[in-house]
């Protein structure tokens, strides 16, 4: 077998359908990218129609297979419209990528009920939303599906100033460990995957100068990341060859920050 022969084994997503809520963000792009280079057809699914259709016509460009799904992740509703658009097309969901995610750089006191609500609607609510609706599709279709919920490096020890985040991230975590145990023998594999410092649109106010320099302190590779390098984590997760035996795993691509101190 050829080197190319074997990785497209490996690796290729070739016939498969994958959907990243959240494809309209910065991580999130680079995660549709992936996935139409393996080969899968991405239905990309977020509120922000101008990125949304600019990320498909990238992949059309590029010889990709990929269209846009406006949907919000926190509806219920349009979850269902969603699972609805791929029953009619035929489409199973083999991949199910929750990178949707808001966040906010409030100290503790000053957290309000309002901010509290808008960050655990998004990202907590929306992830356990469609991997309801989602994960039911794809056991209703007897789907061998790959579940990917976005995490970070802050569901760990304590980040200053990002409290209510921090702690949505840490429930996906939790999230992901009870929905892997409930679905492991049903086909459906549920993993997170934990990015380090990616600037990106949801984090840039908290990105100061004097974070930046603390976040450079404690990274031992001294850098932020570039949303290309999350891929290869991406692909490992939704292969059903090369991630056949992963379920319930928390995946960090986070330049070594997770494993220092000072
Ligand atoms: N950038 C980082 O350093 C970093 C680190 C760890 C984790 N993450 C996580 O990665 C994921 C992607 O974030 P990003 O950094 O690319 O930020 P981003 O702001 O570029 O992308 C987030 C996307 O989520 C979309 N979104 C927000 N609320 C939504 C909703 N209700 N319905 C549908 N879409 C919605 C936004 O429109 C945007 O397209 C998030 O879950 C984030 O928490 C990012």
């Amino acid at each position: 077998m050829s080197s190319a022969d074997f990785l497209k084994n490996m690796f290729g997503l070739d016939g498969l359908t994958a959907v990243v809520i959240g494809g309209t963000g910065t991580l999130g792009g680079s995660f549709c990218d992936a996935l139409a280079g393996a080969g899968a057809h991405v239905v990309v699914v977020g509120r922000n129609d101008e990125h949304g259709n600019d990320r498909v016509r990238v992949i059309k460009d590029r010889g990709g297979s990929a269209e846009y799904f406006p949907c919000d992740a926190t509806s219920r509703d349009g979850l269902e419209s969603l699972v609805s658009h791929l029953r009619s097309t035929g489409r199973d969901a083999n991949v199910l990528i929750n990178g949707a995610g808001v966040n906010s750089p409030t100290p503790f006191l000053d957290i309000s009920e309002e901010e509290w609500d808008r960050i655990l609607n998004v990202n907590l609510r929306g992830v356990r939303l469609a991997c309801q609706v989602v994960g039911k599709y794809m056991l209703e279709r007897e789907t061998k599906g790959s579940i990917i919920n976005i995490a970070s490096v802050s569901a760990g020890p304590p980040l200053s100033r990002v409290f209510t985040y921090s702690l949505s991230k840490a429930a996906v975590l939790s999230l992901t460990q009870n929905l892997a145990r409930e679905w492991a023998t049903k086909g459906i594999r549920v993993n997170a995957l934990s990015p380090g410092f990616f600037p990106a649109e949801q984090n840039k106010k908290v990105l100061t100068p004097d974070r930046v320099e603390n976040i450079m302190r404690h990274t031992p590779m001294a850098r932020f990341g570039s949303p290309e390098e999350l891929a290869g984590g991406i692909l490992l997760l939704a292969s059903p060859t090369a991630g056949s035996f992963l379920t319930g795993h928390n995946l960090l691509i986070d330049g070594g920050f997770t494993a220092m101190t000072i």
